[in-house]
């Protein structure tokens, strides 16, 4: 059985060039001490790479997915098809839509393979981890405490007067 305060997420993502995205990922999960690995795993280009992760991620102690793709964005799904463990889709920006095909290939998902989508590139990335530090934080009382004091400090970071 799994140690459920072991678990980490994996941020997966298509290619390189989604890393400048899901990198803000990253820090946010740095800043609230969870743990994580990173990986470029792409449905289309490394098909086979993808079976072997997505076989792999049950005994590998991780807790939640996060999978930026752009484009015809199929890694996020195809993931989530091959395993139950929770996973988060981060449209990647891309150059010709805008990302706009990336949003509806993630969150069009047909009923019966969720993928939670988050919003259109940096955002989202951000949002991803923000919400898998709270999917584990529900098992998890020190990322927990973590993330509260993280929601604290935005709220004290807002100004009650716009400067004139
Ligand atoms: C997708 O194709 C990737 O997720 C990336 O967003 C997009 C473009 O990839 P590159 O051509 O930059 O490698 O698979």
């Amino acid at each position: 059985m799994k140690n459920i305060k072991k678990l980490k997420v994996s941020i997966v993502m298509g290619s390189q060039s989604d890393y400048k995205t899901m990198k803000l990922a990253t820090k946010i999960l740095k800043s609230l001490a969870v743990k994580f690995e990173t990986k470029i795993i792409s449905a289309h280009r490394t098909p086979n790479r993808m079976f072997k992760y997505a076989n792999s991620v049950d005994r590998n102690s991780i807790g939640v997915i996060i999978a930026g793709a752009g484009g015809s964005a199929h890694l996020p799904g195809m993931i989530s098809a091959l395993t139950t463990i929770p996973v988060l889709g981060v449209p990647i920006e891309s150059k010709k839509l805008k990302g706009l095909d990336s949003l509806l290939s993630i969150a069009q998902m047909p009923k019966g393979i969720p993928v939670g989508t988050l919003a259109i590139g940096e955002d989202g990335a951000i949002n991803a981890a923000l919400l898998a530090a709270s999917i584990l934080a529900n098992s998890n009382p020190v990322i927990k405490k973590k993330l509260k004091s993280w929601r604290l400090s935005q709220t004290k970071s807002v100004k009650k007067n716009p400067k004139l």
